[in-house]
């Protein structure tokens, strides 16, 4: 990453770490430490990510720390959202680990034009090598199909909990629109994309009005209810280093 973006990546995860965690993350503990666990010790998961990561494009901001974190909020989602089902704890996890599979693989293809549904057919290609059922594979490969932003979803109804796995992928993605954006994702954008100060000043708050209408489009019960603040505590972040960009880069 160049120079610039560095700098400014530096003052927004300062400005970040001002503003504290959004109550997803303090609530969610429990179930976050759990996903966390199989994110990182389940065989199936660690063997995907093992073949696929190294062919994640980091430069658009889109690589390992977007998808670890887009893999262990889904599986939390899952965890929250089932929660009361009294359902057994092995159906549970299996559907977290699918969440996982979902998180790990839906931006596989980022560089496509029509990234989701490459990703889908991408996907389903890879999981017929780990032991999913067919109906597991195509509820990945359909969460993956159906996670763009503003736009409609469509399900086969082939398996019970598509329905879940896919709006808990969609919200577990759009969380990434709160401080992610600005900690992470929009200098390697810039950087990638050779974006100057200057045009960036210029973008901002078209960028900002983009990410306060994913507020409206949450499709979880869990994600209407905590996705607002993770993305306003975003918007929050983003003023201030937009103010940072205008003092130290409007002449430049
Ligand atoms: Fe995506
Ligand atoms: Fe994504």
């Amino acid at each position: 990453m160049n120079e610039v973006a560095c700098k400014l990546q530096r003052e927004a995860e300062r400005i970040a770490s001002r503003h504290g965690l959004p109550a997803f993350y303090t609530r969610f503990k429990a179930p976050l430490a759990v996903a966390r666990r199989l994110f990182y010790n389940h065989p199936g998961v660690v063997r995907l990510r093992q073949i696929v990561e190294p062919e994640y494009n980091e430069a658009l901001g889109h690589g390992v720390h977007h998808s670890t974190r887009v893999s262990i909020d889904c599986a939390a989602l899952i965890h929250i959202e089932t929660d009361g089902n009294h359902m057994a704890p092995s159906t549970v996890e299996r559907l977290m680990v699918i969440g996982l599979y979902c998180g790990v693989l839906h931006d596989i293809s980022r560089d496509e034009q029509n990234h989701a549904q490459c990703g889908a057919q991408k996907a389903q290609r890879l999981l017929g090598d780990f032991s999913l059922s067919p109906e597991e594979i195509s509820c990945v490969s359909e969460a993956i199909r159906n996670h763009e932003a503003f736009a409609s979803s469509t399900f086969s109804g082939r398996f019970e909990w598509a329905q879940l796995a896919s709006d808990c992928l969609y919200d577990a993605d759009k969380f990434r629109w709160g401080a992610d954006t600005f900690t992470h994702m929009l200098w390697h954008m810039m950087d990638y994309q050779n974006i100057s100060p200057r045009e960036l000043i210029e973008k901002f708050p078209w960028g900002m009005s983009g990410a306060a209408s994913i507020i409206e489009t949450f499709r979880t019960a869990t994600g209407r209810q905590f996705g607002p603040e993770i993305v306003e505590n975003g918007l929050e972040i983003g003023k201030e280093i937009y103010r940072y960009l205008i003092e130290h880069f409007k002449e430049s």
